[in-house]
């Protein structure tokens, strides 16, 4: 998509020359400043044909007075940013699917800034977004190729750099949604480090490196590969970095959860619904996708990216409840369900973060069903005993309307977690599930500042628009661009968090592999 600034206003609206002109109005202000326009939203509103509300719009064919061929009015709740890009999506949805639309033009009847800006840009990624990868019968991509924006000149320098901001966000949102759609048989962990190697290669900020078994064997991940012990697929640990920080600068670590498909293993889970189980690397998905975005809005800030990525399948060679395993922390877990197999793999992985000496680590995973009794499909949640961290966390995904809510981790949940044959069981049971799980993954993370994002409920959609939502890329990608913005007041890493010395066992002999042939 090809997205302009144009200086128009007023009079000059109802001669703007594109395939449709839309018309974003609040109650506050129902008038343009162009005559024909403004007769037309009047007669609409007196003859009750349109109402200037929020989900309100009113397509016209061949207007009278305007040069545009269509013009779509929207009606928007108020002047915010949020509300805007509501009545976007909703003036959008009327021409997306017209064949004659190739170049819309849009005006608002308030003042626009970058942030309208950004979010028009999203607002239309997201409504024209088709997934076609398995299904080529699906509607071929609109004809909509160019947008316009409209609005005072001196507007300009704000709208451009809100729109390539938008770009950049919107490319890494697809990229995570067009991922998380994928279905389990295309999207496996090789799959997944492909794709990394693939956006190194087009980025040159980007570098990838992807570590197969025998090197996660030999970093001693004997909690994520344990996981992996049913499947065919063999694992895979992807290592990202976008450089664009000084080379002294701390970076900040993404973990996400790429488990490219969770039957729960030998606590298979029910048959009902399993197939949503294939978005369960959407903690995985939101971290390339916060690297594409990164790619191009090149922010001076250092950055990793860790995927740990496997497949959780039952079968002989599968972990069984009451199996120990030894994380590479040195730390033992009882692992009481196998279907609990997300933060086995995270364990591995933010230990593995330590090396980094990083600012802050936050991992990203499809973790609980409890979050999403807890919080729906609204708020993702946000787990984390460092309140700047947190705050600055919640404040991004306001910001990037990709929400977050904060959640308890008092230590009195983590009782739950006691085994009597390992340092911890991987499960506390149904209370709080969502609260203990991120408690488990606290105990890998005493090294440094950390935050957990549960996007069980976030990232993807049942019902009939099914699928996945790119969150939270957004967030993640606000959160960075912040930081590296803030300068001075950027969070620095806890040099007097120093890593907890864990049992004398830690950093034991690489975990044993069943004896089973797999490829590497
Ligand atoms: N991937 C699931 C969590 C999940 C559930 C994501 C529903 C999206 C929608 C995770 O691996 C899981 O199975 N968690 C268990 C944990 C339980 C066994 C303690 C759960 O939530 O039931
Ligand atoms: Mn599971
Ligand atoms: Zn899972």
């Amino acid at each position: 998509m090809d997205y302009r600034f144009s200086a128009a206003q007023g009079a000059a609206l109802s001669q703007i020359a594109a395939d449709a002109l839309l018309v974003v109005l609040t109650a506050d202000k129902t008038t343009t400043g162009s005559e024909a326009i403004d007769k037309l939203i009047k007669d609409a509103i007196s003859s009750k044909d349109w109402e200037c509300k929020a989900g309100k719009t009113l397509y016209v064919h061949r207007p009278v007075g305007v040069k545009a061929p269509r013009l779509v009015l929207s009606g928007a709740a108020d002047g915010s940013v949020k509300a805007f890009r509501a009545a976007v999506s909703k003036a959008v949805a009327e021409v997306k699917a017209r064949s004659g639309v190739q170049h819309v033009a849009l005006a608002c009847s308030e003042v626009i800034e970058s942030a309208h800006a950004q979010a028009l840009v999203q607002a239309l990624d997201e409504v024209t977004y088709v997934y076609r990868q398995t299904k080529p019968s699906a509607p071929k991509p609109g004809s909509l190729a160019k947008v316009t924006v409209l609005a005072a000149a001196d507007q300009g320098a704000a709208i451009k750099a809100g729109l390539a901001a938008g770009q950049g966000v919107a490319a890494g949102i697809a990229l995570a949604r067009e991922l998380g759609n994928l279905p389990g048989n295309h999207c496996t962990p090789t799959f997944l480090g492909q794709e990394a190697r693939r956006l190194s290669r087009e980025f040159k900020h980007i570098k990838a490196e992807v570590l197969d078994r025998a090197a996660i064997e030999k970093l001693g991940m004997g909690s994520f590969l344990s996981v992996t012990n049913g499947s065919a697929q063999p694992p895979r640990f992807i290592v990202l970095r976008y450089d664009g920080g000084t080379k002294t600068q701390a970076p900040i670590v993404l973990v996400g959860k790429g488990i490219t498909f969770d039957t729960g293993g030998i606590s298979l889970k029910p048959g009902a619904g399993m197939d949503e189980m294939k978005y369960d690397m959407g903690g995985a998905a939101s971290v390339l996708g916060t690297f594409r975005a990164l790619a191009d809005l090149k922010p001076k800030i250092n950055v990793i990216g860790l995927v740990p990525t496997c497949e959780n399948m039952p079968s002989g060679t599968a972990t069984k409840p009451g199996d120990v395993v030894t994380s590479m922390s040195g730390q033992t877990i009882e692992i009481l369900n196998t279907d609990a197999e997300g933060r086995l793999i995270l364990c591995d992985a933010l230990t593995y973060a330590e090396r980094f000496k990083p600012a802050a680590v936050i991992d990203i995973a499809t973790l609980t069903g409890a979050c999403v009794v807890a919080l729906g499909h609204v708020h993702s949640g946000l787990f984390s005993a460092d309140d700047e961290l947190a705050d600055a966390l919640l404040l991004a995904g306001r910001q990037a309307m990709d929400t977050a809510w904060r959640m308890p981790v008092d230590e009195e949940y983590g009782d739950a977690l006691k085994s009597n044959f390992a340092d911890m069981g991987n499960v506390g049971g149904r209370d709080g599930g969502a609260i203990t799980a991120a408690i488990f993954l606290s105990k890998f993370t005493k090294a440094y500042r950390w935050a957990h994002l549960d996007i069980a409920g976030s990232a993807w959609k049942s019902g009939a628009a099914k699928g996945g939502t790119g969150r939270p890329v957004g967030l993640l990608t606000q959160f960075l661009l912040s930081q590296a913005d803030a300068g001075a007041a950027a969070i620095k890493p806890v040099s007097d968090k120093k890593a907890k010395p864990v049992a004398t066992s830690a950093r034991r002999a690489p975990a044993k592999r069943a004896p089973v042939k797999r490829q590497a």
